[in-house]
């Protein structure tokens, strides 16, 4: 948990800042909040999957899982009948770890059992740690804060591996009595399987298989970290998408929304309920692109804000990439974003003229 620091986020739910990134991992206004409004409203759930029998996910950048379960707390909750695999990529094992423990206001336990079950096999020492410390226990479920405070006074003993064990199961059981019999469709094994790969998304994406149906892209922002932000790893993501898949990001960036459009995918713009820009969506089918880029934002994208990152071999260091971008963008001579922007709104204020 080194350079990683947890906070309440507008809405009370945990979030957390990476002071070596410089760069916050969820929105100061609502950790749950974003989720919701930014990777699940737009998947119109019932619309788009309620007919389906069983769906596979990709949720790039896992973190402490907010997108994951957001994702299935609403099909619990919209009551729909999906199976649903996902596949969580994440570089930061301790995150993964401490997932279903989060103060995530979900309030369901059958989901983070889910989570438990399926990454038990993960857990290690170092967890007890950062769980037991007095100072973190306010940013932990209330729903395992019982056992929490049962285990803060306890000593380790002499066997590691009993001692997690003896702790995940009595959370496993205090919730599986609370929660798993109200929602026992979705506690039963068939119907949610998580699998973690706890290494360089780049790297796991090489060897999965298609198709996935959704995709979540929550990397840190591009400028902090351009690695999973070039149109080499989009093209991957092309490759693993199904024809009626689609992928969800928080980014607006024109170099980002250029890099999709060149990796193959219809991309458009995502806006929230108070119809703010809230991010991009991508997927090989246009039909369910509801809001396509507009004659503004594909303008944008020939100008410098548009020139987007390359990692031909999903490889490369953020500083190789960032020093290749910087090159090309001098190459190619392109017309400045702010002209851009001045000669567009020049144009407008015409039109609205001779109107
Ligand atoms: C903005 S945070 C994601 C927040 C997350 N979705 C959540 O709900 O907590 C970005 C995450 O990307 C992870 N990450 C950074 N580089 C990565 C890489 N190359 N492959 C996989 N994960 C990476 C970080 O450890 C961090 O957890």
């Amino acid at each position: 948990m080194d350079n990683i620091e947890f906070s309440i986020t507008g809405d009370g739910t945990t979030g957390l800042y990476n002071s070596a990134v410089g760069d916050v991992y969820h929105s100061v206004f609502g950790a749950k909040t974003e989720a919701l409004e930014k990777f699940i409203r737009p998947l119109f759930l019932r619309k788009n999957f309620s007919e389906r029998k069983q769906i596979r996910v990709l949720d790039i950048c896992y973190g402490i899982g907010y997108n994951t379960k957001a994702l299935l707390s609403e099909i619990i909750n919209l009551n729909i009948d999906l199976k649903v695999s996902i596949e969580i990529l994440e570089t930061d094992k301790m995150l993964v770890l401490l997932s279903p423990f989060i103060k995530d206001g979900f309030n369901l336990p059958v989901v983070s059992n889910v989570l438990l079950k399926n990454l038990k096999n993960l857990y290690e020492p170092e967890f007890m740690n950062v769980i037991l410390s007095e100072q973190n226990y306010k940013f932990f479920s209330p729903l395992i804060r019982p056992v929490l405070k049962k285990y803060q006074n306890t000593c380790y003993g002499n066997n590691h591996s009993n001692y997690i064990s003896g702790f995940l199961h009595n959370i496993y059981y205090q919730n599986i009595s609370n929660s798993n019999k109200i929602h026992s469709k979705y506690a039963k094994d068939a119907y949610f399987k998580i699998t973690p790969y706890i290494d360089d998304a780049r790297k796991t994406v090489g060897a999965l298989s298609p198709c996935y149906d959704i995709i979540f892209l929550d990397a840190f922002t591009p400028k902090k970290l351009p690695t999973l932000w070039t149109v080499d790893f989009f093209k991957r993501l092309y490759y693993l998408m199904s024809s009626c898949g689609i992928l969800l990001t928080y980014s607006n960036s024109a170099a980002v929304r250029h890099a999709f459009c060149d990796a193959g995918f219809y991309t458009g713009k995502l806006y929230d309920r108070h119809r703010r820009h809230c991010g991009t969506v991508a997927s090989k089918n246009q039909d369910l692109i509801q809001t396509p880029l507009g004659e503004f934002d594909l303008g944008l994208m020939q100008t410098g804000a548009g020139v987007y990152y390359k990692d031909v071999n999903l490889d490369a260091d953020a500083s190789e990439i960032i020093a290749d971008w910087e090159c090309r963008k001098k190459m190619q001579g392109l017309q400045s974003t702010s002209s851009y922007l001045k000669q567009y709104k020049n144009k407008r204020e015409a039109t609205c003229m001779t109107l």
